[in-house]
């Protein structure tokens, strides 16, 4: 069977690296890909909105299976694309309708979704431009730090965390009145700011039936010690020592079920992940925010972990048979360090080449923001260049391994954190 997947990070490498062990696939394609994917799998110069030319590579090529990695394509309605149309429409799309993406291309939507449901999350209120001035009225009374979201699509950079009430107006005048984050920001959800620790619970649905999988931390800032800028992630840490059997069990009574059972009332068909963002307030888990698709680097450190054939996961899925789906798990701990270019997240160097690719390495490695030149050179070519993931009976074993393969690889000026799980241990 031939699949195709979509998006072009460590995580779609990541995808291809586990499908490929699959004996039910026969070629995978990536659209776009990176230089890592084409070692493993066949790139496809298409981009992921371009959903027409995919279509059409679809059909030439007897896909059965897309695998949506990247949300934008999502958002923006592939699998309704593809559903649409007669002749593509037995294709498996793993990822949900543009209804089901509105979980996370509207966080106006899935805060109202999960009060609706009784979805634990902080509370909140959402004005546009034409309630500004009740805006400045709600931010007068909040307590400090507040949150604010711009509803849609903002990759990774929407969420700010004002200190104090001059600073939280002039944040919401840039967004609703400066369109700071242009079209995605003429909402802006205002919450309550919850105090805890967070970890990314994933789960592979149909809309009714689910598979949890292993869980992750992810590390988001630049420096060691979780200081400085956001980034796209710089590493994580599957599993999570505090998302125990209780822990676990509050998830799936509160979160995940009535997630399941609020998509079944709004009529959503869903099928694909739902990355569910919590955060641990005191031994209660609350929603931060909803992902329709897995996370990376989270996925680098889970798919290592997960034993059984994501193929026939996936098959399982098409057939409504996920309750049956007993999912192995490596025991082991997985830590994944992001290799980033120098200056990232800020302006970033591109186009160095990457030395250390073709010695023996302990870890696995993912890549990301990479690109084969013609005489078959890998130079960066984006912020986060590549991920490696190494797996240990602990965390500091399993970082160990890690950071073992992470000096191996160097550029100008590459840059990784050292304390991915520091707050783990
Ligand atoms: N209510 C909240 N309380 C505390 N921190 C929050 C809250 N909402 C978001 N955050 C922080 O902001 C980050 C980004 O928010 P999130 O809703 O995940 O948006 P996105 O991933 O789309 O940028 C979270 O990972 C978390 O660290
Ligand atoms: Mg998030």
């Amino acid at each position: 069977m031939n699949i195709l997947i979509i998006g072009s990070g460590g995580r779609e490498h990541a995808l291809a690296w586990k499908l490929k062990q699959s004996e039910y696939c026969e070629r995978i394609f990536v659209a776009p890909g990176n230089a890592g994917t084409a070692q493993i799998a066949t790139n496809v110069d298409i981009s992921i909105t371009n959903f027409e030319e995919l279509a059409k590579f679809a059909d030439d090529f007897s896909i059965m299976m897309v695998v949506v990695g990247q949300e934008a394509a999502l958002v923006n309605g592939i699998h309704d694309y593809f559903q649409g149309l007669d002749y593509l429409k037995h294709i498996l799309v793993i990822g949900p309708c543009k209804a089901g993406a509105q979980l996370e291309g509207s966080k106006d939507f899935s805060k109202r979704f999960m009060q609706q449901y009784n979805i634990p999350t902080a509370r909140y209120q959402t004005f546009t431009a034409d309630s500004f001035e009740q805006g400045l009225t709600y931010l007068q009374s909040h307590s400090y730090p507040v949150v604010l979201k711009a509803d849609g699509l903002a990759a990774g950079k929407g969420v700010v965390i004002p200190n104090s009430y001059e600073e939280a107006a002039a944040e919401l005048q840039a967004m609703l009145q400066g369109q700071k984050f242009g079209a995605a920001s003429s909402k802006v959800v205002i919450e309550e700011f919850l105090q805890g620790i967070e970890v990314s619970v994933f789960i592979l649905t149909d809309g009714k039936e689910y598979v949890l999988l292993p869980e992750a931390k992810d590390y988001k800032r630049i420096g060691e010690g979780d200081t400085g800028l956001n980034t796209g992630g710089m590493g994580a840490i599957s599993p999570v020592p505090f998302a125990d059997e209780v822990f676990m069990e509050k998830v799936r009574t509160r979160i995940i079920q009535p997630t399941l059972q609020g998509l079944q009332s709004e009529n959503i068909p869903y099928s694909g992940f739902i990355f569910i963002g919590l955060i641990n307030v005191n031994g209660e888990p609350y929603v931060i925010e909803y992902n329709v698709r897995l996370g990376d680097p989270e996925t680098e450190a889970i798919l290592p972990r997960i034993q059984s054939d994501l193929f026939e996961l996936f098959k399982a899925l098409h057939d409504h048979d996920l309750q049956n789906f007993r999912l192995e798990v490596d025991p082991r701990t997985a830590a994944t360090i992001m290799l980033v270019a120098e200056g990232y997240p800020g302006n970033y160097r591109k186009g160095d080449e990457i030395s250390g690719l073709d010695q023996p390495i302990e870890a696995l490695l993912f890549q990301a923001g990479t690109t084969l030149t013609e005489d078959k050179k890998i130079l960066t070519n984006g912020g986060r260049v590549l991920a490696v993931t190494g797996l240990g009976n602990t965390i500091p074993e399993a970082l160990q391994q890690a950071r073992q393969t992470a000096e191996k690889i160097t550029w100008f000026g590459r840059n990784y954190r050292r304390d991915i799980g520091f707050d783990l241990q």
